[in-house]
């Protein structure tokens, strides 16, 4: 076999599994995108995680570029995590009523996001978003939604036309089961069309109640917004008397110990949290202004609840991940690892798949790194059919067969065809192309003053 051919896996036994699960489970998954339907090659069925490592039933090896789509920016049983979760599993899991880990993690939230005044815990983005929304509608008195095509914010039925992520790529552009009455309340809008936003406002004028934007869009590939786009958007709600929803549920926690807002001189009215604000489990939140927060019950009227939010198990695992976010230097060596590792892979890959725009997608070194489009225009309706996800890494490093986790012995064979042992590891990163010079321009300026005021 050549240096650089893959090694085939044994996967007898995740074949077995994935054979059980389409069984009982629908599609053999319990969320779209693990049935590997738009990207090819088969299901990954995994046993454990260590690290950037994943290990599968059959015992392979899987470097990890996925990182539970974010969520394990510290990488696999991370031993202050794992520990903080054994400790608190001995301390019961539920109780239903308020621990002082709930305080504790909203207090690391807002010391980090200080515009976020009070913050909510739910169990998921959706039901952040869902919440956000609800909360935007309760409080401006409105109904009107304004999201961006290719932007994805859960998958409650206000955002499900023409989405990204999974809606995306199975090619679901308006989702039967929403009602006609419900769809009709939300108005898309090209990402990164202010013109297009403020038609809008201009031809729903007094109704729209928020528009809900990825401050990096992350889920049609990697959109970085335009230079004006999100400090446009903070205009044009305020004068139009709307909320503005950021959805950091990826963002958030990813690119720095916060937030991204500051990078673009706004503040949301609203904002999402998700994913790695949980360590790995199911944590999510959202929050903003005291004066727009106190709206939601008990305080308000707006109704919102939740069994097993604030859930005491995933908040010793937030409180656990957070802390850690905050060692000096943490995000700067991401940074480094990704852009190296992105700059060995970009290198190998086929002169016909490389592409500016993935420059800017190693800020993202996880899954938003492999599934990278050299285009990705959703302008209109039709575009957004079966969007070929692909991942960044040549053919002949078996990331084709194996699109979310690559077989580390490849990797490993391709690192050293490279000349230098090849560890990729999680991590989200930051990332010096032409096209993005606007953001990291912002970036410096803020690495000179570590807690910059909005410019809004
Ligand atoms: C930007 C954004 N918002 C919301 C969500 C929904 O989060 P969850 O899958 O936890 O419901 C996602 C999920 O990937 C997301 O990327």
């Amino acid at each position: 076999m050549s240096a650089t051919q893959p090694t085939p896996r044994n996967n007898r036994r995740s074949r077995e599994i994935f054979a059980e699960a389409e069984k009982v489970l629908v599609g053999g998954v319990n969320s779209p995108v693990r049935a590997f339907r738009s990207v090819g090659g088969e299901p990954l069925i995994i046993e454990r995680g260590l690290g950037q490592f994943l290990y599968d039933a059959d015992g392979n090896q899987l470097l990890d570029f996925v990182c539970s789509w974010g969520a394990m920016l510290l990488g696999h049983a991370n031993p202050a995590v794992a520990a903080a979760v054994a400790d608190q599993a001995q301390k019961g899991t539920s109780y239903g009523v308020t621990t002082e880990l709930e305080v504790r993690l909203a207090q690391r939230i807002r010391q980090a996001i200080p515009f976020l005044e009070k913050v909510r815990f739910v169990s998921s983005g959706t039901e952040a978003t869902m919440s956000a929304l609800r909360l935007a509608r309760g409080f401006t008195g409105r109904d009107l939604l304004i999201k961006f095509e290719g932007c994805y914010h859960g998958h409650a039925d206000s955002f499900l036309s023409q989405a990204g992520s999974g809606l995306a790529t199975l090619g679901i552009a308006e989702c039967p089961g929403v009602p006609q009455a419900l769809a009709g309340l939300t108005l898309n809008a090209p990402y990164n069309d202010l013109a297009a936003v403020e038609k809008l406002f201009g031809a729903h004028k007094d109704k729209i109640a928020a528009v809900i934007v990825e401050p990096i869009a992350a889920n049609m590939g990697v959109v970085v917004p335009a230079q004006g786009f999100l400090q446009g958007l903070r205009e044009l709600t305020r004068k139009h008397g709307a909320l503005l929803i950021v959805d950091e549920v990826i963002t958030g926690f990813r690119l720095r110990n916060g937030s991204v807002q500051n990078l673009f001189g706004i503040e949301a009215d609203l904002t999402t949290l998700g994913k790695i604000i949980g360590g790995g489990l199911p944590v999510a939140a959202y929050g903003g202004k005291a004066e727009i927060m106190d709206r939601v019950a008990p305080l308000g009227p707006v109704y919102q609840a939740g069994t097993l939010a604030g859930n005491p198990l995933a908040m010793r695992a937030g409180i656990a991940t957070l802390a850690q976010l905050s060692a000096p230097g943490l995000y700067e060596r991401i940074d480094r690892k990704a852009g190296r590792n992105f700059g060995r892979c970009h290198s190998r890959m086929p002169e016909n798949r490389k592409n500016s725009r993935l420059r800017q997608c190693h800020r993202f070194a996880g899954h938003a790194f492999l599934y990278a489009r050299t285009r990705y225009q959703l302008r209109r309706r039709k575009e957004i059919r079966h969007q070929a996800l692909y991942p960044i890494l040549p053919k002949h490093a078996g990331a084709r067969r194996f699109p979310c986790a690559v077989p580390v012995r490849s990797i490993l064979r391709l690192g050293r065809s490279l000349g230098r042992r090849h560890r990729l590891c999680d991590t989200s990163s930051a990332g010096k192309s032409s096209q993005n010079r606007h953001f990291l321009g912002r970036e410096k300026s803020y690495a000179g003053n570590r807690n910059p005021r909005s410019s809004r």
